[in-house]
Order: structure tokens, then C-alpha cells, then sequence
């Protein structure tokens, strides 16, 4: 037996400031996404905007429903709308925000796992690695270079392959 490590390696900013403007701009809009959730029954309000490769951000907030398991993340909602808009276009970048009705979220809020689950299956898919930008409404930000990172040990297509 022996113990195997898998760690994450990532890029933590104190500010917004510390980025290049692009990266601002990307997570500003992923924090004005945060104000179109809805989400009455959290009041925990998610935003992401996606940045393909032609230069399109396709956004996306959490959506609830009174049917709790029938609601969606925002990220799925926005790397959805991005394959269904343009199916053949890659991802270079996901931002994504989280605020809440009582308070407001001064760290980075991290994907869960359903998300980082559906975000990989686009990044094998387009075999270009997508940078994720994780915040809250303010403070620090993390950034991962790759969704692959996120998520050590994950079921992909490749086991179902063989059956
Ligand atoms: N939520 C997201 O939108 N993204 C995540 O990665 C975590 C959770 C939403 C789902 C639900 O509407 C609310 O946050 C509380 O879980």
C-alpha cells in the first residue's frame, strides 16, 4: 500500500484589480449575473458568464423552482445555453459569482459538484483546457486553469466505453 496525493493548484488574487481587464470585465459581468438569479427559496443568488472562443459570453444564473430538485445551477444554465447556441465553439473561460439575500459574500464560491461534473464533460469534449474564475461579490478571487482540476477522480465517458 502507499498514499497517493492528488492536490489542486491554484491562482488566488486579493482583488479584482490584481487581473487583466479582460478578466475584470468577466467577472464583473458574472457578479451583475448573481442580480438575475432566481432563487426565492435560498436567497443564495449564483451568476456565471461563459467566454467562448469567438469572443461571445453566454450568461447564466440559478434558477429555482417550488419543485426543488426541478431548479438548475448557474453554471449548467450557462454552459447549456453555450452548446445549445454554439455547439462547435470552445470554452475558454467560466466565471463564476455567488452573493445572498442577507449578506453579502466576501470569498470565492466554488462550483458544486453535479456542475464540475458537467463543465468537464465540455472540456474533454473540446480537449482544450477551460480557465474557471471563482469569486463572490467581492474580495478574493481563485482561479483554476483547468475544470480537470476540480475534480479528482472523475467518471468520465472513457469507462463506458469498452461496455
Ligand atoms: N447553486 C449554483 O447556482 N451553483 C453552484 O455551484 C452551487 C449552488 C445554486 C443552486 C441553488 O439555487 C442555490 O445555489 C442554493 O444551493
Amino acid at each position: 500500500m502507499k498514499k497517493v496525493e492528488i492536490s489542486l493548484s491554484l491562482i488566488e488574487a486579493n482583488d479584482v484589480s490584481e487581473l487583466a481587464p479582460s478578466e475584470q470585465e468577466l467577472i464583473k459581468i458574472s457578479r451583475q449575473m448573481t442580480t438575475r438569479a432566481y432563487a426565492p427559496y435560498s436567497g443564495f443568488y449564483v451568476g456565471a458568464a461563459v467566454l467562448l472562443e469567438n469572443g461571445e459570453i453566454v450568461l447564466g444564473s440559478n434558477q429555482e423552482n417550488a419543485a426543488y430538485p426541478s431548479g438548475l445551477c448557474a453554471e449548467r444554465v450557462a454552459v447549456f445555453a453555450a452548446s445549445a447556441k454554439y455547439p462547435d465553439i470552445k470554452i475558454k473561460a467560466i466565471a463564476i459569482s455567488g452573493n445572498s439575500k442577507s449578506r453579502d459574500i466576501d470569498h470565492p464560491v466554488t462550483p458544486c459538484g453535479a456542475c464540475r461534473q458537467v463543465l468537464l464533460e465540455y472540456e474533454i469534449k473540446q480537449e482544450v483546457p477551460v480557465k474557471v474564475y471563482l469569486s463572490g461579490h467581492s474580495g478574493k478571487i481563485y482561479i483554476i486553469e483547468n475544470v480537470q482540476d476540480l475534480l479528482p477522480l472523475s467518471f468520465t465517458s472513457k469507462e463506458l466505453e469498452s461496455l
